[in-house]
């Protein structure tokens, strides 16, 4: 195992190493639905074992549990948990009530964990679901799930009703005197109703369309209450962390990177899957022990996109010792998003696969911001010439601004989605862009010239548009074109 990191006992230091979790640290112990996922099962591997005790020490104690464990949110941005259930206010002037909204939404490409929490281990989430409620002061709570889980929606419902037909939820859960009802909402499958202000808009029965922050949701949320929208692994750990203690849990990775962590591991592996694992494990060790490997070996690495797709890619030489981290994938300038890890082989095409990115988020943009708007479309066309070498060198340039141009101008975190990738390609990719240019202008040195085939259709475009007719890409003239 390799080994990193530091810590000092007894004056003296040692270095540590991180990964090879073992069985007995894991919370989601029904991930692969080896021993079924229905209440009586799930009992007897812990849940809803005592929750009453933890319900009863009341909403601080929760929230502090949850501070000390060093929990950062596992949805995208890391944020740190308790502190972020701790914004819901404690008082309130009218009887309005407060709403707990679960993100089980999961859209974001090469990300798979939340699907199998919910489709396999389902009483975790419903059991945490209960616990943040209780901390927040949430009356109710929501998990929105992404249309296209059917499956996962099912299990869920079901163990809702389960844990209804127990008495673990509704009025006076679990017998601790707190009444919490618990809802599931299905989405349609549009990515952006993932980000927390759209989700809301979207159980309102409106367009999902984020909206500027703030009024943040813990003041003005779901129908003007104070709500707090958190993932679904966040919810679904917070039971266990609350009985092993948090100093268990902060036991697992590096300062404030603290516990086990679900990753996703797609691609070029020769055995994809989920898994979880220590926080802190090098990319290395997490692919060769879990996945058998990159396919023909460490050595046929091209790169990784480590947390969803929306990161920067890391080219291999940052691969080989970077650790699964929020800070040590910042520091590398890419992130840990979700932990959806993808890799690509030699083989890859790196410039097609980033286009097919910038492809995804051109469709995706909601369309409120003119940076999201115009610059997610004009990545992908560039883009997409990349793809060709159809480009002038200058144009890397600009296109690098142009990402720089949508980063940080946009209401929510779609547009830095869109800039990332390309933004990665070009840091660590650039002479492959410039040679892919290369060859593409020894193929067709005419390319756009006068006589070249290009050129003739684009004067034949011109005239037959000065005549008042449109074509279509083929060069065919439309007549009715709408
Ligand atoms: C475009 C976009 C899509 C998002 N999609 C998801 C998602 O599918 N699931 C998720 O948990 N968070 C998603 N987020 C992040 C949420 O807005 C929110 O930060 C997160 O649910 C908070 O949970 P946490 O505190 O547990 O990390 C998305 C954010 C953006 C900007
Ligand atoms: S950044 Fe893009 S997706 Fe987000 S609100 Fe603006 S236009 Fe919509």
């Amino acid at each position: 195992m390799k080994r990193v990191g530091l810590f000092r006992s007894s004056g003296v230091l040692l270095e540590r190493s991180y990964g090879n979790l073992k069985d007995s640290d894991r919370i989601f112990t029904n991930l692969y639905d080896d021993f079924g996922w229905d209440i009586a099962s799930a009992e007897k591997r812990g849940d809803w074992y005592r929750t009453k005790d933890l319900i009863v020490k009341g909403r601080d104690w929760i929230i502090n549990e949850m501070k000390a464990s060093g929990l950062r949110g596992r949805g995208g941005a890391g944020f740190p948990s308790g502190l972020k259930w701790s914004f819901m206010p404690k008082t309130k002037p009218d009887d309005r009530p407060s709403y707990l909204v679960v993100n089980g939404d999961e859209s974001e490409p090469g990300t798979c964990k939340d699907r199998d929490i919910m489709r396999h281990d389902p009483h975790k989430l419903v059991e945490g679901s209960l616990i943040a409620g209780v901390g927040m002061g949430a009356r109710y709570g929501y998990i929105y799930i992404r249309g296209e889980f059917y499956n996962e929606w099912r299990n869920v419902e079901a163990a809702i009703k389960e844990a209804y037909a127990k008495g673990y939820l509704g009025k006076n859960a679990c017998g601790s005197g707190y009444d919490f009802d618990l809802y599931t909402y299905r989405g349609a499958g549009a990515y952006i109703c993932g980000e927390e202000t759209a989700m809301i808009q979207s159980i309102e029965g409106g367009q999902g369309k984020p909206r500027l922050k703030p009024p943040f949701p813990a003041n003005v949320g779901l129908y003007g209450c104070p709500t707090t929208v958190t993932n679904v692994e966040t919810v679904a750990v917070a039971p266990t962390i609350l009985r092993r203690s948090p100093q268990w849990f902060s036991s697992f990775g590096r300062k404030n990177n603290a516990g086990t962590k679900l990753f996703c591991i797609s691609g070029h592996v020769n055995k994809p899957c989920t898994v979880e694992e220590e926080m802190s494990i090098p990319l290395k060790e997490l692919i060769e022990r879990h996945c058998g490997g990159v396919r023909g070996g460490w050595d046929n690495l091209l790169a990784v996109i480590p947390g969803g797709s929306s990161v920067p890619l890391m080219p291999k030489h940052v691969c080989d010792t970077v650790l699964m981290d929020f800070d040590a994938l910042r520091d590398v300038q890419s992130g840990l998003g979700t932990a959806a890890v993808i890799v690509m082989d030699k083989s890859t095409d790196v410039i097609d696969a980033i286009a097919r990115l910038s492809q995804f988020y051109k469709h995706e943009s909601c369309g409120q911001c003119s940076p999201c708007r115009e610059g997610a479309p004009w990545l992908d066309k560039m883009m997409r010439r990349f793809v060709k070498g159809n480009a002038k060198f200058e144009e890397i340039i600009t296109l690098d601004d142009v990402s720089r141009q949508i980063e940080g101008r946009t209401i929510c975190a779609l547009g830095a989605a869109a800039a990332w990738p390309v933004q990665g390609l070009v840091r660590h990719f650039r002479p492959v862009m410039e040679d892919r240019i290369e060859r593409f202008w020894e193929a067709n040195p005419h390319w756009g010239k006068a006589g070249s085939p290009w050129r003739r259709w684009k004067t034949h475009r011109y005239y037959t548009m000065q005549k008042g007719d449109r074509l279509n890409w083929d060069g065919k003239i439309v007549r009715n074109w709408n």
